[in-house]
């Protein structure tokens, strides 16, 4: 993982070593910071982010929500990401902007302490390995639920709320799988520690509503929009457990994992046990325009370099 020589801080940039934070940090006591991921695609016209302007939205969704008045416009967050990508000369990237409390009062109330806000980069391969993408991740149905409602706020991408997300992701590894499936408190499927998740059967793409206690994944939004544009019914619905172990197709979406196709769950293979035909085509054209081969007709893509970029606005 090789990080950017430089991180936007607090509405300066400066050099990675010197963007540190106190101890006092209420953020690191308390979870109080909320974050976004995000990945830059090497395209033939230079690296270009995916989905910013959803990926920037949703951080001041996540803000609002946990109360924290950002002291910048969206525009002027999403002009440092692009500009850091720039700055730090990657072909590809990931993005890690995070709005968090500083040193100020151990009260749990995080309003009483400073507000601070900033941007990291990173190169960073294939988050659940390099082979998953075509062959598929053997998971498994996690012990942890995912929140209850009113618990936590699922909707926002809460630091502390990924104590949750920890706790999935460490019982998968040690019992020898890749990723938990974590089930909501009505037993239904939520999603992955870091993914949302969409099961196939005769043809219907589903996944899981936000009242499921799911993060409103950016990727998940681009998938539900590739599947209407190649004819496929989607439904956003509650789904037992069991439809896991009866799907045609499993697969993953996130920005770090991108579109992982499942080929086990609790050692149950799902359909072939192996990448299924409509997540291989999903697949193909997510690739394709994240990799500006096919046309980005919804520009999803903006490019990093001056002149060339297509903001989407709206
Ligand atoms: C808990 C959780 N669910 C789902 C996702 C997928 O969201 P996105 O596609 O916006 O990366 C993520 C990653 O950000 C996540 O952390």
């Amino acid at each position: 993982m090789t990080i950017g020589a430089h991180v936007w801080m607090n509405g300066r940039v400066v050099a990675e070593r010197e963007a540190t934070v106190s101890v006092r940090a209420h953020a690191l006591h308390y979870g109080s910071s909320v974050f976004e991921g995000i990945r830059a695609y090497a395209t033939p016209r230079g690296p270009a982010a995916f989905c910013l302007q959803q990926h920037v939205d949703r951080l001041f969704d996540s803000c609002r929500i946990f109360r924290m008045a950002l002291p910048y416009a969206p525009d002027e967050i999403t002009k440092a990401i692009v500009d850091l990508i720039r700055r730090n000369g990657h072909n590809n990237c990931y993005v890690r902007p995070i709005v968090y409390r500083g040193a100020g009062s151990f009260n749990l109330d995080h309003r009483k302490s400073p507000l601070e806000m900033a941007i990291i980069t990173l190169e960073w391969g294939r988050y659940l390995g390099v082979e998953a993408i075509e062959q598929g991740v053997d998971v498994m149905v996690s012990s942890w639920r995912r929140m209850a409602p009113n618990t936590f706020a699922p909707m926002a991408k809460i630091g502390g709320q990924y104590v949750n997300s920890s706790f999935v992701a460490m019982e998968a590894t040690d019992g020898g799988f890749v990723e938990g499936i974590a089930l909501d408190v009505e037993g239904n499927i939520s999603e992955g520690s870091g993914e949302n998740i969409f099961l196939i059967k005769e043809g219907v793409v589903y996944t899981p509503p936000l009242s499921s206690a799911i993060l409103p994944g950016v990727t998940r939004m681009a998938v539900m929009t590739l599947c209407r544009d190649l004819k496929y019914r989607v439904e956003e619905r509650a789904l037992p457990r069991e439809f896991l172990y009866t799907a045609d197709e499993v697969f993953f979406t996130g920005t770090a994992a991108e579109i992982t196709p499942i080929k086990s769950v609790d050692r149950v293979p799902v359909g072939k046990g192996g990448r299924g035909a409509i997540t291989a085509r999903l697949q193909g054209e997510f690739f394709g325009i994240t990799a500006g081969k096919i046309p980005d007709r919804h520009i999803w893509l903006t490019y990093v370099h001056a002149g060339k970029q297509t903001v989407k606005t709206g």
